[in-house]
């Protein structure tokens, strides 16, 4: 039965709008996360993920499209009638309520008799590893333990679905990163599907099977972290994950997806470059490369000439900053141990790289 309960944890998106005056906070979203699945909303303020959070859940209605939650339509379910968990960014506990009161209540809402009620808000307080709290009240526990105690508290009448919107941004760095692993070993022991909301790129890339890319509420890519790193299908993509440096060019030939082509850069540099989608002879374009895919060559090699502004050394790579020919900033980063000699500033370099580092997308007309 419980078994059964989990494979129910599917959720399917269809063409989501949802307007608020003249802004679209979801712009035409359609997604699937699979049952059991650990996803990730992120994107940056008013991308609109809080706002698919609240269409899942129920306390927003769409204009357009359909929420399919265990193959089974709730669009216009009532939140209470969906059975998920929820956990916000506060502590939403109640005060005056001890802890296993606190976790108990769902249960006392369902109409769960009591001995029954104490006996599973303990077992949801002993998975959050908080078994000896059971009598104190949240003022006497840490923002992290109040945190469990919200996830015990969501987690307690099984729910299919656990969605939680930044649970962990009140918290401290150290904390924060010790809940992020946490809750993605909790999420694998009990089997729950998760959606999880996040503007934070590291939190996403760490907690997440998959992870869905927005802005402007629109989906931007869904993908697993290696993929969205390694193969962003958008500049917003490249930008917002990791770091990468951009360039302007032109295509010198029509190219189809995943092909070698040359390029030719409003810097004046000739390259060749990798096609991400179609692209048009003679297209605009903008070039993304990640700057651990630089190496450095002497001055005069062919590549990218540069000089060197700043040289900083960060124990695992050296990060340097250069200036380009056209006067653009730069980023390199060269791993420790590369059997390189640190340039000084004011050095001139060549940057090279392999033509199937630099991303080219075609710049929208
Ligand atoms: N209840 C609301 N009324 C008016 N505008 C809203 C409301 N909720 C969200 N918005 C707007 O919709 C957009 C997306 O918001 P939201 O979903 O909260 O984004 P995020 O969670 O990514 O920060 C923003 O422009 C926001 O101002
Ligand atoms: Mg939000």
């Amino acid at each position: 039965m419980a078994e059964a309960a989990r494979h129910q944890g599917g959720i399917l998106l269809e063409g989501l709008v949802k307007r608020f005056g003249p802004v679209a906070a979801i712009d035409g979203v359609s997604l699937a996360v699979q049952p059991g699945e650990f996803l990730a909303l992120l994107g940056p303020s008013g991308s609109g993920k809080t706002s698919i959070l609240m269409t899942i859940a129920g306390f927003e209605f769409p204009d357009a499209g359909r929420v399919v939650i265990g193959g089974e339509e709730v669009t216009w379910t009532p939140p209470n009638r969906r059975n998920l968990g929820m956990v916000f960014q506060r502590y939403t506990l109640f005060p005056h309520m001890t802890v296993l009161e606190n976790i108990a209540f769902p249960l006392k809402m369902r109409g769960v008799a009591r001995a029954a009620r104490e006996e599973q808000a303990r077992a949801a307080l002993r998975t959050v590893r908080l078994e000896s709290y059971g009598d104190r009240r949240p003022a006497q526990l840490s923002g992290g333990q109040q945190q469990r105690v919200a996830i015990a508290r969501a987690i307690v009448y099984r729910p299919r679905v656990l969605l939680m919107d930044e649970p962990l941004s009140a918290l401290d760095k150290n904390l924060r990163e010790e809940m992020q692993i946490e809750i993605k070993q909790l999420q694998r022991e009990i089997g729950i599907t998760v959606v999880f909301v996040t503007h934070d790129q590291t939190e996403a890339l760490t907690m997440a099977d998959r992870v869905a890319v927005l802005d402007h509420g629109r989906l931007q890519q869904l993908g697993a972290p290696r993929a969205l790193y390694e193969a962003p299908e958008t500049p917003f993509v490249a930008r917002f994950i990791g770091e990468t440096n951009f360039f302007q060019g032109r295509a010198g030939g029509a190219a189809s997806d995943g092909a070698l082509f040359p390029v030719q850069l409003d810097n004046g540099a000739q390259i060749h470059a990798l096609a991400v989608g179609a692209i048009a002879a003679g297209a605009r374009l903008t070039l993304a490369l990640r700057p651990e895919r630089l190496r450095l060559a002497p001055a005069g090699a062919p590549g990218l000439a540069a000089e060197v502004r700043e040289a900083i050394y960060v124990g695992n790579a050296t990060t340097l900053l250069l200036r380009g020919a056209d006067g653009a900033t730069l980023r390199a980063r060269i791993p420790a141990g590369a059997g390189f000699s640190e340039p000084a500033p004011g050095e001139h370099v060549t940057l090279q790289w392999e033509a199937g580092d630099a991303r080219a997308f075609a710049a929208a007309a």
